[in-house]
Parts: structure tokens; C-alpha cells; sequence
């Protein structure tokens, strides 16, 4: 894979995809740890005279514009993360983007348009996204692929684009894969992967792949439940995907037969109505055992003593990798699981991951500093998969 030094870019149209995808409540971004993950790359591509044109989805429009999905506020942050102006394209291909990128002197950065606001982007016919990538192509006159949150996408601007262009990957997507190396390839032991969020159908291809190098695997958030549901253990009211017990139930049994220990909550904090969001009123909750969830109860948040089982398994480990939070941790009565989890990594000699997405925006908007951990990928989805074994689009394309 050729780097961002093996391209000559002073003077030339750099063509950047990134992965903006950033949480918004309204227009206002409430964790923008993915904006400066970019910024690196930009800094560089741009301090070396190039003309920088950067381009992100966000969020998952229906391939038409759609202002709840804007990538605007995300070009103000960056413009604000960069210390000079970014001019923002209202479209991506249209008669702003070609103005504007007409118009870039050397040095200067602009930010196109949602990429998914054109239904080329997403389209699974191979032929319309290759006319989108065409259109794109016709914009810049290298390709820099630094949008690691994306790379599991065969989009048209993460995967047929760099087809069309000299191209390199970006400084971000080089760290992301080199630590994932040391959670594939070059492992030290134990090794322990914490699985939390909602569901248990998104987690089950990792959890197969992870049970070949994992030494433990301790389960948290929704998904924990249909492991405790697994095991016969009644959960209430609480979220459970009945169809994947057998999956569950054929894991838990290789696990034991390959020495994979399994570590499940002892205990949960419950309520009886999942808590408003939004006005994050206080909620009336109780611990219970996870054995004796009764009905009318839903568990949402891992209890005292499961927090504490947790930081122990993990305490004499020497790589730990953790995706999706414990408990319902954007709701202050929901968030001490996913607090203690981070702290437990923060604690930790480990080498620590925290897998992307909502965990990584967890551990941030829980006020954790991102230098206690070892690692902060900006990718959910990509890391999932990538360690799953699979091939990833963005990646692929990027080769030589
Ligand atoms: C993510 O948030 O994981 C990436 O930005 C990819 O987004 P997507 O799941 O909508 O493709």
C-alpha cells in the first residue's frame, strides 16, 4: 500500500475520503473525535501544497439531499480544527463543488457535500457507481483513501474511486491497521475482547472469528442478554434476540472446548421503562441479580459487582479490545457500566483498543481522556469486520 509520501501532491487536486460521519443532536456535533482524526492527513497533504478536497458520508440519507444529514456544521469544526478557512460545496459533483474546486489555490482544503446525497455513492449496480466515481475522478487528480470508519463499504468514493485515480492511504487508515495487526497477527497474551451494545446478530461473525485468538470474552450491554437467556436464565422485559440463542448456545460450548472463557454480567441495574433520551430524566432503577430478572423489569446498564468481576478479568491481561457500551450509557442513571469498563481500561497495562463508534464516542462524552487508552479507533463497523477476517473494499482498493 503506497503512503501519502509516495505522491507528489504540491500543486495537484487531492482527492481526500474521509469518514465525517460524526453523532449531530440537531445541527450541533456531539462528539467530533473523527473530524480530528482527519485533520493529520489534511494538515499534511495541504502544508505540502496540495489542493486539498475533502469528502465524507454522514449519517444514512436516501441518496437525495436531505439537510438533517449536512455535512455544513462539520466544515465549520474542521475550518475551526485546521486554523484556516474551508470552503463547503453544496453539492458534490454539481456546479458548486467544480467552482470551488476551480477555485483552490495550494494549501487551501475544501469540503464537499454529504457523498450520500447522490444515489451513486451507496448503489449496489456496479455500473451506476462507477459513473458517480467517473464524476468524482473528474474533480481531482490523485486519491488519498484516509476514511477508515468506511473501508467496510464498497461505495463509490471508498472503493471505485482510487480504481480511477493515482492513490495512497492517508496516515489515519496506516495506525488503524497497524493496530489492528496487534490484535491479529501479532497478539500478546491474554487477550481479552469486551462485546457490549445492543445487538447480538451484529456481534455473532466476530465473536466466531474471535474465539480462534481471544483467551477471554466478556459480554455487556443489550446483547448480554440473550447470552443470560442462553444459559436459561429468565431476563424479563429486557432486549433479547430469541432467534440467535442456538448461535449463542453453539459459542458458549466451543468456547469451553477451546478454553475461550466467557465472562457474563452477575448483575444488572433494571427499570421498568426505557429512559427518555432526550430530557435524560432520572429513572427509578434497582440491581438484581442477572439470574432473577422478572418480568416488567428490563436490565440496561451491567451492576456494582459485574463492574467489578470485569475490571478483575481484565487487570492481568496484556491486550484488551473493547466495542459497544455496557448499558444504556447516554442516560446518566444507565452510564456507571460503561464508565467503570473504561476506567477499568484506563487502569490496565494493557495494550487497550476501544473499537469506534459508539464506544469511542462513549468513553469521550463520559469525560474519559483519550491518552488513558491505547488506542481510539474511528471505526465501528470497519474494526468489526476487519477483525472478523473479512476482506474489506477500502482497503482492497488501496492496494498497489
Ligand atoms: C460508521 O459510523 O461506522 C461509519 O461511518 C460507516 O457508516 P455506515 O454504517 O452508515 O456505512
Amino acid at each position: 500500500m503506497k503512503t501519502i509520501d509516495d505522491l507528489e501532491v504540491a500543486g495537484r487536486r487531492v482527492f481526500v475520503r474521509a469518514d465525517l460521519n460524526v453523532p449531530l443532536d440537531g445541527g450541533t456535533i456531539t462528539d467530533d473525535g473523527r473530524i480530528r482524526a482527519a485533520v493529520p492527513t489534511i494538515t499534511r497533504l495541504a502544508e505540502a501544497g496540495a489542493r486539498v478536497i475533502v469528502a465524507s458520508h454522514l449519517g444514512r440519507p436516501k441518496g437525495a439531499p436531505d439537510p438533517a444529514f449536512t455535512l455544513a456544521p462539520v466544515a465549520t469544526r474542521l475550518g475551526e480544527l485546521l486554523g484556516k478557512t474551508v470552503a463547503f460545496a453544496a453539492d458534490t459533483v454539481g456546479g458548486a463543488a467544480q467552482a470551488i474546486v476551480e477555485h483552490l489555490a495550494d494549501g487551501d482544503v475544501a469540503l464537499l457535500e454529504n457523498l450520500r446525497f447522490s444515489p451513486g455513492e451507496t448503489s449496489k449496480d456496479d455500473a451506476e457507481r462507477g459513473a458517480f466515481a467517473d464524476r468524482l475522478a473528474r474533480l481531482a487528480d490523485l486519491y488519498v483513501g484516509d476514511g477508515f470508519g468506511a473501508v467496510h463499504r464498497k461505495h463509490a468514493s471508498v472503493y471505485d474511486l482510487p480504481a480511477r485515480l493515482p492513490h495512497a492511504a492517508g496516515g489515519l487508515i496506516a495506525t488503524e491497521v497497524g493496530v489492528l495487526r496487534r490484535l491479529t497477527e501479532e497478539v500478546s497474551r491474554p487477550y481479552a475482547v469486551v462485546l457490549g451494545g445492543a445487538k447480538v446478530s451484529d456481534k455473532l461473525g466476530v465473536i466466531g472469528h474471535l474465539l480462534e485468538r481471544a483467551d477471554r470474552i466478556l459480554i455487556g450491554g443489550g446483547m448480554a442478554y440473550t447470552f443470560l437467556a442462553a444459559q436459561g436464565h429468565e431476563v424479563g422485559d429486557s432486549l433479547l434476540q430469541e432467534d440467535q440463542i442456538p448461535a449463542v448456545r453453539d459459542y458458549l460450548r466451543e468456547g469451553e472446548q477451546r478454553g475461550v472463557e466467557f465472562v457474563l454480567p452477575v448483575d444488572v441495574r433494571a427499570a421498568k421503562d426505557f429512559p427518555d433520551l432526550r430530557t435524560k430524566a432520572v429513572v427509578e432503577s434497582e440491581v438484581l441479580a442477572a439470574d432473577a430478572i422478572p418480568a416488567g423489569l428490563q436490565g440496561l446498564d451491567i451492576g456494582p459487582r459485574t463492574q467489578e468481576l470485569y475490571a478483575a478479568r481484565l487487570a492481568d491481561t496484556a491486550t484488551v479490545f473493547w466495542n459497544g457500551p455496557m448499558g444504556v450509557f447516554e442516560h446518566p442513571s444507565f452510564a456507571e457500566g460503561t464508565r467503570a469498563l473504561a476506567q477499568a481500561l484506563v487502569d490496565s497495562s494493557a495494550f487497550t483498543v476501544v473499537g469506534g463508534g459508539d464506544s469511542a464516542a462513549a468513553v469521550r462524552i463520559l469525560g474519559f481522556d483519550e491518552a488513558g487508552f491505547g488506542h481510539i479507533s474511528t471505526g465501528g463497523g470497519a474494526s468489526l469486520e476487519y477483525l472478523e477476517g473479512k476482506a474489506l473494499p477500502g482497503l482492497q482498493a488501496l492496494e498497489d
